[in-house]
């Protein structure tokens, strides 16, 4: 089959941008663990407050010891407004939407997701010590602006951790 020489140029292009592509999510995902934040899981919008899974907002330690946060955004605040995490320890964040779409984001981390009524999004990060102030970054409102919160991070060695969870809440 004769292939023209300009048709074989662009066909090898197309391969190694292709090839660029895959290797660059693959190191993405698999050596610097980025991954898409939401995971399906649903909870209905109306009831979140009163559900086991974020009755209680704030940090938590599961049965393993590791550490949750579950935060509750609503017009226009973060529930709970305030949080303090150990340092250089994996964080999982657990965060749902009672009214419209927000945007979580901590900014100056790897911490953001969409926070969709309806589902819960999730994703585990850690943070060096320092403060931190969680922005909302998607309009959803006049107070949008306004919609903030602090995160403290402390030295592992001086977070006072919550007790164990008695059962897993996910
Ligand atoms: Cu919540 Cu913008």
């Amino acid at each position: 089959m004769n292939i023209d020489l300009y048709e074989r140029i662009w066909m090898w292009g197309v391969g190694v941008v292709l090839a660029l592509f895959f290797t660059s999510t693959a190191v993405a995902a698999l050596g610097h663990q980025i991954h898409p934040p939401s995971h399906v899981e649903t909870i209905p919008p109306g009831q979140a407050l009163s559900d086991p899974r974020f009755r209680r907002q704030g940090v938590s330690l599961d049965q393993r010891g590791r550490v949750h946060a579950r935060v509750v955004g609503l017009m226009f605040t973060w529930l709970p407004p305030e949080m303090t995490l150990p340092a250089d320890t994996p964080v999982t964040f657990h965060l749902t939407s009672i009214d419209v779409i927000h945007g979580f984001q901590i900014v100056r981390t790897n911490g953001q997701s969409m926070v969709v009524p309806g589902y819960v999004s999730q994703f585990t990060t850690r943070f060096a010590a320092g403060e931190y102030l969680i922005a909302c970054n998607e309009y959803c409102g006049v107070g949008h602006h306004t919609m903030a919160a602090k995160l403290h991070v402390v030295p592992a060695s001086q977070w006072k951790s919550p007790a164990r969870e008695v059962a897993d809440v996910r």
